[in-house]
């Protein structure tokens, strides 16, 4: 089977096995079939963060467990539990009808809920772990679940336990988030307020926020509908503040933004756009043209190219500022 509808760099690659589950029971009797037993497992969400280079020797399963339930309230939050086959922003869009506050920062963010907590999905000036309450998964070798507070997801910038010591162990099927009856927007970010300004919005509700947040998106990132891509490709470098003033000397115009007292955040986007790469076109494929972050399938690139100009870019960087990018993206 061919895996092109199901991610979004478009890539052509095929797959030995291909399975959905529904359900956790279905998804456990299809981890205790003796043919798929043995074999390598790739869990599917949106495929949104995903660059497959090459046909895939195993059993890709699909995640289709649907479903938002209410758990429980109390005084200040609503704790909503989704199934992990939920399409993330229709997610955001049922919270904003129930009118209840956290995740409008991150509206229009491809891929499913079940997929979020794995790099725990940021923009705007929010991380998914904000909002986060637990998570239930099973266990791809017993079929047992197991649930997961925010201490043992082990969350970080684009990273959880899962990407980690937990790797390809386990399968998300339902995320519960604990989101707010009283709104605290947060338009820290300078992108938004501004756009805000622009709507001539003074105290934004959080449908105004992910309206701004929409806008901002839109202008800036390629509709992977249609342009194949999967957001940011790399993380923004966190480096030690004594080399970004080194590099600030040379640089002055180099944005960061601070992390701890002796490290900062560099955008990946400023410093690929440095090496000149911004809108380059290689055939059929390349680097964005409003977002340097951001690689670019126009149709018909192999994932391999794609790994290849990754390569390139991480190493004109390095040899130009001395700092390695690391992709966020999965390859496979
Ligand atoms: N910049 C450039 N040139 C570019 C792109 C960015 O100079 O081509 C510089 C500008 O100085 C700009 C700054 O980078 O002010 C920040 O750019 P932007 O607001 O677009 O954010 P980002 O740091 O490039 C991160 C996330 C995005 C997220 C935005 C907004 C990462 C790897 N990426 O990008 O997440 O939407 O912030 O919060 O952290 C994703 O993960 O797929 C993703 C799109």
């Amino acid at each position: 089977i061919s895996l092109k509808p199901f991610n979004t760099f478009g890539m052509d690659a095929k797959a030995k096995f291909f399975a959905r589950f529904e359900t956790v029971q279905e998804l456990q009797e299809l981890l205790q079939m003796p043919e798929l037993q043995q074999e390598p497992k790739l869990i599917l969400g949106g495929g949104s963060n995903l660059l497959l280079t090459k046909d895939y020797e195993g059993v890709v399963l699909q995640n289709g467990i649907k479903g938002i339930v209410k758990q429980r309230e109390d005084e200040d939050f609503v704790y909503l539990q989704a199934g992990g086959g939920e399409v993330w922003h229709d997610f955001v869009l049922h919270t904003l009808r129930l009118n209840l506050g956290g995740i409008e920062n991150l509206s229009l963010i491809p891929g499913t809920v079940g997929a979020a907590p794995l790099q725990n999905i940021g923009a705007y000036g929010v991380e998914l772990k904000d909002v986060f309450e637990e998570l239930e998964a099973v266990h791809i070798e017993t079929g047992e679940v197991r649930l997961f507070d925010t201490s043992a997801c082990r969350f970080g910038y684009r990273e959880s336990v899962f990407k980690n010591d937990l790797k390809g162990q386990f399968i998300v099927t339902h995320v519960t988030f604990k989101l707010h009856k009283h709104h605290k927007p947060n338009t820290s970010y300078g992108a938004i307020s501004s756009t805000l300004e622009e709507m001539q919005v003074q105290q934004p509700s959080i449908q105004d926020i992910s309206a701004a947040v929409c806008h901002i998106r839109q202008s800036k990132l390629p509709d992977p509908k249609q342009i194949g891509n999967a957001g940011s490709f790399f993380k923004n470098p966190e480096i030690q503040l004594t080399q970004y003033q080194a590099l600030q000397k040379q640089y002055p115009a180099m944005p960061s933004y601070p992390v701890s007292d002796t490290t900062v955040k560099v955008p990946a986007g400023w410093l690929i756009e440095q090496c000149g790469w911004k809108g380059k076109v290689i055939g059929n494929y390349g680097v964005h043209k409003n977002q340097a972050l951001v690689l670019v399938n126009y149709g018909g690139a192999r994932g391999a190219d794609i790994q290849q100009l990754a390569f390139d870019v991480i190493q004109s960087v390095e040899d130009k500022f001395g700092i390695r990018l690391h992709p966020e993206v999965n390859i496979i």
